[in-house]
């Protein structure tokens, strides 16, 4: 179990750049190793850094077994890897199985004709109505073939036939490779859509996700993933990412008498301010959503004893600090503290410890994502420009993907290059890395004392979880208990001011984002106050 460690992601484009090309690299990451030990992680999962044209950032690979020059050399992988190891930390892989870059050799010897290698993808003689999840079709015509490709990401994201036993074999290799070089973890990207029907139809009710949504050979294959390569290894540490799922088929996913993954990412938690299920529609977000999501997530996996992951940011999400806060340090805080002291295992995005807040981009030149190009092209059919910048502004990925600000020299110390890939935030009051070090209440300290938290208290690492105030209009409020300790756990979400009565106030204080150093029976809680009372 994972439950007393403390995974950090490192998006590898923006977090240090040392050889000057305005992306971030692996030697970037060997000269912040201090930083992240101190930080209290333990281990540090890289999205991916493997051969790709980048058109997805990495999540288009062109060869499994090579680092992209972009980041660097595989020697510096190699030091990577035991420098990290020489601190006790690990580090993590991001596997991207489902699909292939179309770049890939596997695809081109397809395209080229060979009928083996048309195997390993889907290719079919008619399309059907399936969206991809970036927009558009996801079947794409090839004339020199006459037949159809399934990608339901980008078009040069083809979808891999994992009913081919020969793609499964490739793709064990592909682990137990990464094993042999001292991996000892690994986040498996969109895993829950790797057994499509044998037969594609038209949806004539959705966009085709329901077909190949925790198709009916994930858990098997999954199962058989575990068997052939991480599972004959102790200590690796596994996360699934999981798209549209459910709390029941999560729970197969996570539980260990299955041997599936060690844990999943599920994001119904970070939809709550979707207008009608839509993305890129405006909405505040619903508080009473998300604490009866996360209430009956935590409860199931509890019932289980399985491990859910506790995350509220991460390279595909705007930042929570300015999407659920104002911000604030007081925000930032609050929010770290309501999820990494769940139950299950916490994840931090590169940045959040420091405060980092959305982009703030005001022209479209500013984005990168392929995701949030495709669909302000799209939504030009039915909003303005400025419409679209608005919501650009709330719900591109680019939000969680700018540079990390490091201090206050050219680039907020990033990149020497004059163009950082991506601009950094244009946030007029960013809090850089040296900044937040230099001062002890800053959000980096209050993100150590969590750290130490999960690691030394059982309370948090063992503890069961109960809630309180459930229907409470502004509070979300727990219990951790384990043997005879209890702790309960006090979250204001908004800037209002809200009263609360202990049932007596005898408690010790664990933690708090303010100065509080007693506690009254009936009190005030204070604009993002978030309190951790050992009853
Ligand atoms: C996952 C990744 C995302 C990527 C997509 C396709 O959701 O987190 O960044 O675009 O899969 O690989």
């Amino acid at each position: 179990m994972f439950n007393d460690k403390v995974v950090y992601q490192i998006y590898p484009k923006s977090f240090k750049d040392t050889n000057g090309n305005g992306m971030g690299d692996l030697q970037g990451i060997i000269s912040e190793l201090d930083y992240l030990e101190n930080l209290g992680v333990d281990i540090l999962w890289l999205t991916p850094i493997f051969i790709s044209p980048q058109n997805d950032n990495g999540y288009d690979v062109e060869d499994y077994y090579k680092v992209d020059p972009l980041f660097g050399t595989d020697e510096d992988l190699e030091e990577l890897i035991k420098k990290t190891k020489e601190r006790g930390m690990e580090i993590m892989f991001d596997m991207v199985l489902n699909h292939s870059s179309t770049a890939h050799p596997w695809f081109q010897k397809a395209l080229a004709g060979d009928k083996k290698y048309q195997d390993y993808y889907f290719f079919t003689k008619e399309s059907v109505n399936w969206q991809s999840k970036f927009g558009g079709s996801a079947f794409e015509y090839v004339e020199e073939l006459d037949l159809y490709y399934l990608h339901l990401f980008d078009k040069t994201q083809a979808d891999l036939n994992w009913a081919n036993d020969e793609v499964f074999q490739e793709l064990c290799k592909i682990v137990n490779f990464w094993l042999e070089k001292g991996i000892r973890g690994f986040r498996f990207d969109v895993i829950n859509l790797i057994s499509k029907p044998q037969d594609f139809e038209d949806d004539l009710e959705g966009d085709g996700r329901r077909f190949y949504t925790d198709g009916r050979h994930a858990h098997e294959y999954l199962h058989r993933l575990n068997n052939a390569t991480f599972g004959r290894y102790d200590g690796v540490m596994t996360v699934g990412e999981l798209s549209s799922t459910s709390i029941e088929e999560a729970v197969k996913y996570a539980n260990p008498k299955n041997e599936e993954l060690g844990t999943i990412f599920n994001f119904h938690h970070l939809k709550v301010d979707y207008k009608n299920s839509d993305k890129w529609a405006l909405k505040d977000f619903d508080l009473q959503e998300f604490k009866d999501i996360m209430i009956s997530w935590q409860l199931a996996m509890q019932e289980e004893d399985t491990l859910m992951s506790l995350f509220l940011n991460n390279h595909d999400q705007p930042r929570a600090v300015s999407r659920f806060g104002d911000d604030s340090y007081e925000a930032a805080t609050m929010l770290a503290s309501c999820m990494q002291l769940m139950r299950g295992v916490p994840f931090i995005y590169q940045g959040e410890e420091i405060g980092l807040p959305n982009a703030y981009f005001v022209t479209i030149k500013d984005y990168r994502d392929i995701e949030s190009l495709n669909y302000f092209k799209i939504l030009k059919d039915t909003l303005s420009e400025a419409e679209i910048l608005k919501i650009l502004q709330a719900r591109s990925r680019d939000n969680g993907r700018t540079p990390m600000p490091w201090n206050h020299s050219k680039n907020y110390g990033f990149t020497n290059s004059n163009e950082p890939w991506l601009p950094l935030s244009k946030s007029d009051d960013l809090k850089t890395v040296e900044e937040n070090l230099k001062d002890s209440n800053s959000i980096y300290h209050f993100y150590q004392k969590l750290n130490k938290l999960r690691h030394e208290d059982d309370v948090i690492s063992k503890g069961s979880i109960r809630f309180l105030n459930e229907n409470h209009p502004s509070l979300l409020v727990y219990i951790r208990k384990y043997e005879n300790k209890e702790y309960l756990h006090i979250n204001n979400f908004y800037k209002d001011e809200v009263d609360y009565e202990l049932i007596n106030n005898n408690g010790r204080i664990v933690l708090n984002n303010y100065k509080r150093k007693s506690l009254e029976k009936t009190f005030q809680l204070s604009p993002y106050e978030t309190l951790v009372i050992e009853l």
